[in-house]
């Protein structure tokens, strides 16, 4: 394999210009010459592609967001989309191509691979959504990113005596509010994941007060609720004047921590080869080990909620929730 290309897609991840780094310095140390696509798929499309070498790479390891820029690209859904990004790698007489991104761009991925491209997927998401891997990058400085906001909110909140609600981001899965919430501690924790009533919550709120707890913390998935409309319900139905925070972006930028930059090393490092080897898949971590699989299988099955982390963490925060068996 004489030449690869690399596209960062979807919603940017800490970590991913790390893997940029990691894949172009393997790619060359076996030969290759690395391209970069910038705007992910929409750059496959409009044809927007740039040549990368030690010097493009260097001193991007510690920066968030991606230097290959990314977007969200519905043209190429649609098969005339793909026809046209076929022909331009075509055009570039490139072997093998590395896709870094969420679900939607492994769609991507899939389809590519299908059309005879060598691909190799990398999960590069703060959400933390694809189930064959324990971890996407991004999604551990996300969590380290929210959690040392949420010392300085705990800080004025029990100063005030009040509840806070912290709306994190995530989509359909709630890892990232798991984990935050088992690491600040919070008194509530609502993920998509598991069912929680508003009374169950507001009876929370209130068993906060009588045990006489300085601050209730509520962390709340986007999906689950929006953090005005949760306040709100609460300040109406308790009387308490709790205060609601959306982290927003801050949660998704941010240099990335020493644990997704090794990751990321680890990940690109593993893609190239799997190219080198004339093979297709999707890269992650089970256990601490670096794994591939197929990628039509990457996609396949549900994430496994980690419900005793759950439970452990409502139970060290006071057990004020109360839940039904799931
Ligand atoms: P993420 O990769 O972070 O989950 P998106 O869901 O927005 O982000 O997907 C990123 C891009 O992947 C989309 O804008 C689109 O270009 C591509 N994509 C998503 N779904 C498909 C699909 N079913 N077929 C082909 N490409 C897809
Ligand atoms: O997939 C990453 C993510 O940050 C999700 O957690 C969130 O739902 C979505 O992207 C927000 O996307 P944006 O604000 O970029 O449209």
């Amino acid at each position: 394999m004489k030449r690869i290309a690399i596209l960062t897609s979807g919603g940017d991840a800490p970590g991913m210009n790390a893997c940029i780094r990691s894949v172009v310095k393997t790619a060359i140390g076996s030969g290759m010459e690395v391209m970069g696509v910038l705007r992910g798929y929409k750059g496959l499309i409009e044809d927007e592609f740039i040549s990368l070498s030690h010097k493009e790479v260097s001193g991007i390891m510690q920066r968030g967001g991606t230097v290959l820029y990314t977007s969200r690209c519905p043209e190429f859904v649609s098969k005339e989309g793909q026809k046209r990004a076929l022909e331009n790698l075509k055009k570039y007489e490139i072997e093998g191509l590395v896709v870094l991104g969420g679900d939607g761009s492994y769609a991507g991925a899939i389809a590519l691979a299908k059309a005879g491209v060598n691909v190799v997927a990398i999960p590069a998401t703060i959400d933390n959504d694809l189930y064959y891997t324990d971890h996407t990058l991004g999604f551990d400085t996300a969590v380290n990113t929210i959690t040392s906001l949420i010392n300085n909110i705990r800080d004025t909140a029990s100063s005030h005596e009040r509840p806070s609600v912290i709306e994190v981001m995530g989509a359909y899965c709630g890892d990232i509010a798991l984990n935050v919430g088992a690491g600040v501690g919070a008194e509530i924790i609502l993920v998509p994941e598991v069912k929680v009533t508003d009374k169950q919550i507001v009876d929370a709120v209130e068993k906060c007060e009588t045990i006489g707890k300085s601050s209730c913390m509520i962390i709340t998935n986007e999906k689950v609720y929006d953090a005005s409309k949760l306040s709100d319900l609460i300040n109406k139905r308790t009387g308490v004047a709790s205060r609601p925070l959306e982290v927003g972006h801050i949660q998704r930028g941010g240099s990335p921590s020493a644990f997704d930059r090794v990751l990321a090393l680890k990940f690109g490092a593993c893609a190239v080869k799997m190219l080198v080897d004339g093979k297709s898949g999707a890269v992650g971590d089970k256990n601490g080990d670096i794994i591939a699989v197929e990628l039509s299988a990457a996609l396949k099955g549900s994430r496994q909620f980690d419900y005793n982390l759950y439970q452990l963490a409502l139970k060290s925060a006071g057990d004020v929730l109360k839940l039904q068996k799931p």
